[in-house]
């Protein structure tokens, strides 16, 4: 998370910043899932250890992963139970409920589809609220 000193204008934060949420909002070791849409997805934001990061949605079928739940810098997928690094967006474990074929019904121990990452969000704090945007390259 990058702090905005507090006072300065919202409109010197440059391009593309939505206000997802209040900064009290957000609960440490918590996610939260923004009641408002970035480019037509899904806004998760979680805080651990005093950081704020944010994704999109899951890219396995959209699930809400500000619903999921963390433990440490690790988010569950509410849906299927993929799982995604909160830093990089990565997918650690494909859905549980899809083989690697795509089909329905994995058994334990199952080897799962590896999905895409998730879209990374900045994020930034601004006199009480939570800012996101996309992360450009
Ligand atoms: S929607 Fe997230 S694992 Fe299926």
């Amino acid at each position: 998370m990058n702090a905005v000193p507090n006072g300065q204008a919202e409109a010197d934060m440059g391009e593309g910043w939505i206000r997802a949420a209040a900064a009290e909002d957000l609960i440490e070791g918590e996610g939260y899932e923004s009641d408002v849409e970035i480019d037509g997805g899904s806004i998760a934001l979680f805080l651990v250890d005093g950081t704020i990061y944010g994704l999109g949605s899951c890219t396995h079928e959209g699930g809400p992963l500000g619903q999921g739940a963390l433990r440490g810098h690790t988010v569950v997928c509410p849906w299927h139970s993929a799982r995604f690094d909160v830093k990089t967006g990565a997918c650690l474990d494909g859905p549980s409920a899809c083989r690697v074929d795509g089909s329905v019904g994995a058994e334990e121990g199952e080897t799962t589809e590896r999905l895409e990452p998730c879209t990374v969000l900045e994020t930034r704090q601004l006199d009480g609220a939570i800012y996101v945007r996309r992360r450009t390259p």
